[in-house]
């Protein structure tokens, strides 16, 4: 028999011990006081067979900023893991119901989660809303444009620090670019340093502009004598176009480089390619989701943010994952969960017949901005009258795309 019950502080250590199991990575012992310090007990739950762990899922409070600049209260969903003796009897989907409940209780309107696997968190409402463009960059090949500064000698605005020692001016930099970048999470001193603290051995450098700030690691390659080090772009965030110059001056400068890669920190739409001599010198080797998101209560998220038209539409949401056949022909009420208004004013409950309908997942996107509407359509994640769709693109749309460079 499998109870549930809330994390208590003294049940961390074995909860972590199955976490690190199901996820293939040792327990933590070395960081435990890090680690304590960023799990709220009461923001987990656990699965538990005759008193043991068999199974745990929690969150951890962030904000999110939508289009428009505010920022909602998020549950950042994390540690989703049932022992392979549990898998497939649905512990995991009660412990989403239970997190789900827990961020209404909480007044946290939205939740966002990064998935081990594709598969998973549609069913539970989540869709992809921000991407990250994985990138290679041959350093020796890459020259910045003249105008983006290709002079080095004025690299004197950028320090090189040890970052673990300068997190105040780290995080007040952070928190003034995460409020302009549409899906970006707010970062606390101690999830910064649980998320990004290097093991013992391993070295991250730290590049500081008054704007700006960049992080990497150094995976050293001698090669007999023709050194190729790589280059582990794991952070970058810039707030203005002369930090962000800087700082690329300054990461492109750093000699015994060959490949400099980069996972989470370039935009799908970032500018860099603009600024090397040869556009081409950023190849990108991969797109993949980052922040899944649940849009819990549409009112208070749709009513958050901002649009681009003077439009307005009524959105009903259907909890499925697709939009079948039914939604052909006609959009009954009974098929959805809410209806909502949404308009420049903001958003409201409505009793009038939908003319969007879309999936709980599709929200997500929605809400950011990340998805086209005519692309939602074609996989079945929305359902308009065809001529809705210029409109919902011009109304829902953002520009730049949103992003979150921040891992939870
Ligand atoms: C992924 C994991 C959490 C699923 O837990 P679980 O308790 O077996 O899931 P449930 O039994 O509650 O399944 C709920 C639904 O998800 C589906 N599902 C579960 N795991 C899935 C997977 N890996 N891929 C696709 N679908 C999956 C189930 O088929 C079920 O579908 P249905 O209810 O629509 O029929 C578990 O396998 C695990 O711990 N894996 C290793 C760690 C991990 O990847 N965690 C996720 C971190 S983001």
């Amino acid at each position: 028999m499998v109870d549930f019950s809330t994390l208590t502080p003294d049940e961390l250590t074995e909860l972590n011990a199955i976490d690190s199991r199901n996820f293939g990575y040792p327990p933590v012992t070395d960081r435990a006081d890090v680690m304590a310090k960023v799990v709220e007990p009461d923001r987990f739950v656990v699965a538990k067979d005759n008193g043991k762990i068999v199974a745990g899922a929690g969150s951890y409070p962030m904000d999110m900023t939508v289009p428009g600049g505010r920022t909602l209260a998020t549950s950042a969903v994390t540690w989703v893991s049932v022992s392979a003796t549990h898998t497939r009897r649905g512990i995991t989907r009660t412990m989403m119901e239970w997190l789900h409940n827990e961020a209404r209780q909480r007044d946290e309107p939205l939740l966002a989660l990064t998935a081990s696997e594709g598969g998973i968190y549609e069913r539970f409402g989540y869709g992809v809303s921000t991407r990250h463009r994985l990138v290679s960059i041959d350093r020796r090949a890459n020259r910045l444009r003249p105008f983006a500064g290709s002079d080095h000698k004025s690299n004197g605005s950028v320090r090189l620090v040890e970052p673990f020692e300068h997190l105040d001016e780290i995080l007040a930099i952070y928190d003034r670019y995460r409020r302009n970048q549409v899906g970006e999470l707010s970062r606390t001193a101690d999830m910064f340093t649980w998320c990004y603290q290097p093991k013992p051995d391993d070295l991250l450098v730290g590049a500081l502009h008054p704007d700006g700030f960049a992080m990497w690691g150094i995976k050293p390659d001698w090669d007999d004598g023709y050194p190729r080090h790589g280059l582990d772009l794991v952070d970058f965030f810039a707030v203005t176009e002369q930090a962000n110059h800087a700082l690329w001056r300054t990461i492109l400068s750093v000699d015994l480089v060959g490949e400099i890669t980069a996972r989470s920190a370039i935009a799908p739409d970032d500018p860099l390619p603009m600024l090397l001599e040869d556009p081409r010198g950023v190849r990108t080797t991969g797109l993949r989701d980052h922040a899944w998101i649940r849009v819990e209560d549409p009112v208070r998220c749709f009513s958050a943010r901002t649009y681009r038209t003077s439009d307005s539409f009524t959105v009903g949401v259907v909890d499925e994952p697709i939009l079948d056949e039914r939604f052909d022909s006609t959009f009954k009420r009974n098929y959805f969960t809410e209806v909502v208004a949404i308009s420049g004013d903001g958003a409201k409950l409505s009793r009038r017949r939908p003319d969007v309908a879309v999936t709980r997942a599709a929200l997500g996107p929605l809400l950011l901005g990340a998805g086209s509407a005519t692309t939602l359509a074609a996989g079945r994640r929305l359902r308009a009258t065809p001529t809705h769709f210029e409109r919902l693109d011009a109304f829902f749309g953002v520009n730049p795309l949103p992003h979150c460079r921040t891992y939870f």
